[in-house]
């Protein structure tokens, strides 16, 4: 997905172009340049690792990274052991952050034995001066630290990397540039991620995304076909349209559209199979929107409508914008008009102020949504949002809470998994199962998976699959 032009054809002895993406494919044959030093004087080719912590959105920031450096020749490994590391890091919650620092601990001992290897940091986590400041302080051995609004500069910062030999750091506020025909390299061949928006501007008040990733901005429509449509030529039979805020998708184009409008259009599109998206707000979620996925023959039956709690004052508090009832009458309304949708949802447990009455209303939730699958996350407390300003609910409160909610969301989502025990249903095959080599692991459109016989000729076939015995959150069953 990237202008089809020879590295080798750029003139590096010209001053690099000040347009891009021109600028980056400048200093990618730059880095190509080095990286053939390299090989002539050990006689290998150098490895590369990306390793992604957090959300869909990082994952697809993750293929970027690896697009670049593939092209400028490295070999990518899964192996931390490498030449050049990157971790695109996470910080919605603070253990994603402590996985971090502690992995980083790990590669200190491998640029040990390798003093030539490379380790850089980006994501979410960089966009923390707080983080920022300890990795300079205790963690001096990093070489390149950039965020979120920059990635698209990678190949330039490389180049500086390979040229300097302190720790370099480039760090933007915010930004309302789009770089589009850069480099991706996909994890799968058959399906893709797709930013259709990025940042949030919801500003819910325990989350950090709207300060790390900054102000909402949408792709042009023509954009976003034009790359899906040389996905599906490429092979791609199913997408995720990927946005913090996918509901409020074009509001802020120079020609509005909304996110329905766009997804009908994507329909069109001759080829391509399946169509997700995520993630929704409940507030943000139009009539138009539920009309247009009742009618699609490619939009999955899923739908990821995060709740986080189901108290109105706790839901007030967070700055959801949306009532328990509003919520309930909404997930009914979907429920009517498409009755094979799976809903998934995010529950916080433990944001400040929440009483086990709070929880009780939460549980509620639950129960009359009865959701397929639900995430439970414990509060975390960010630094420099609202909620971190405000009283904490006490550990050993928290902890009971989270496991009566888990307890609910389980005995709930296996009772709505098993509806479909005996039916048969098109399952897209993913891979070939991690526990067992006879059997591979397809997704149905309501996202459930399925383990059943086969082998590696089926990966990225959509083929029909009965549903036998149903584990829990996944079924075994077998091709008909
Ligand atoms: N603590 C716990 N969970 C959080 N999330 C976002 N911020 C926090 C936080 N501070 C959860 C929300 C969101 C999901 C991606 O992460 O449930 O939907
Ligand atoms: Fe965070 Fe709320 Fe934006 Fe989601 S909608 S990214 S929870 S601020």
């Amino acid at each position: 997905m990237h202008k089809e032009f020879d590295l080798d054809k750029i003139d590096l002895s010209k001053e690099p172009p000040k347009e891009e993406p021109d600028r980056q494919y400048y200093y990618m044959a730059r880095c190509r340049q080095r990286i053939r030093e390299f090989q002539q004087k050990s006689g290998r080719v150098p490895k590369a690792c990306v390793t992604t912590f957090g959300c869909q959105m990082n994952a697809r920031d993750s293929e970027k990274l690896v697009g670049i450096l593939r092209l400028v020749g490295y070999e990518m490994t899964e192996d931390e052991d490498a030449d050049f590391v990157i971790f695109n890091t996470c910080t919605v919650r603070d253990n994603a952050n402590q996985r971090v620092y502690g992995r980083l601990g790990e590669l200190k001992g491998y640029q040990r034995k390798n003093p030539d290897m490379k380790i850089a940091l980006c994501g979410c986590m960089v966009q923390e001066s707080s983080a920022v400041e300890k990795i300079r302080g205790s963690y001096p051995f990093v070489n390149l630290l950039f965020g979120t609004h920059n990635i698209y500069k990678f190949a330039e910062l490389l180049c500086t990397v390979f040229d300097q030999s302190d720790m370099v750091v480039d760090i933007w506020e915010d930004t309302n540039s789009i770089v589009e025909n850069l480099p991706v390299e996909r994890k799968y061949s058959f399906k893709s991620g797709i930013n259709i928006m990025f940042g949030c501007n919801n500003f819910c008040s325990y989350c950090i995304v709207p300060y790390v990733r900054g102000r909402e901005r949408s792709r042009e429509p023509r954009e976003i076909l034009r790359e899906i449509e040389a996905l599906v030529a490429d092979g791609v039979v199913e997408i995720m349209l990927l946005g913090q805020n996918v509901n409020s998708y074009g509001k802020n184009l120079e020609h509005p559209i909304t996110f329905a409008q766009l997804l009908r259009e994507v329909e069109q599109i001759e080829g391509l199979r399946r169509i997700r998206f995520m993630t929704s707000h409940p507030k943000d979620l139009s009539d138009e929107l539920i009309q247009v996925m009742k009618e699609s023959k490619k939009i999955c039956r899923h739908l990821h409508l995060p709740v986080q709690a189901g108290s109105t004052r706790i839901l007030n508090a967070m700055n959801r914008r949306y009532t328990k009832e509003q919520y309930l009458e909404l997930a009914a309304k979907i429920r009517r008009e498409i009755p094979d949708i799976a809903l998934t949802t995010d529950i916080i447990v433990g944001f400040p102020g929440e009483t086990d009455d709070d929880v009780e209303e939460t549980i509620d939730v639950i129960n009359q949504v009865r959701y397929d699958n639900a995430f439970t996350f414990i509060y975390s407390r960010r630094t420099g949002t609202p909620a971190a300003g405000m009283e904490q609910v006490p550990r050993e409160q928290v902890k009971r809470n989270f496991d009566k909610v888990l307890r609910t969301v389980q005995t709930v989502a296996r009772e709505q998994v098993a509806r479909y025990r005996g039916r048969v249903m098109d399952a897209l095959v993913e891979e070939i199962n991690e526990n067992d080599g006879s059997l591979v692991t397809g997704r149905l459109s309501n996202n459930t998976l399925v383990h059943f016989p086969g082998d590696a000729s089926l990966i990225g076939q959509i083929v029909p699959v009965c549903l036998e015995e149903c584990h829990g959150f996944y079924y075994m069953g077998h091709r008909v």
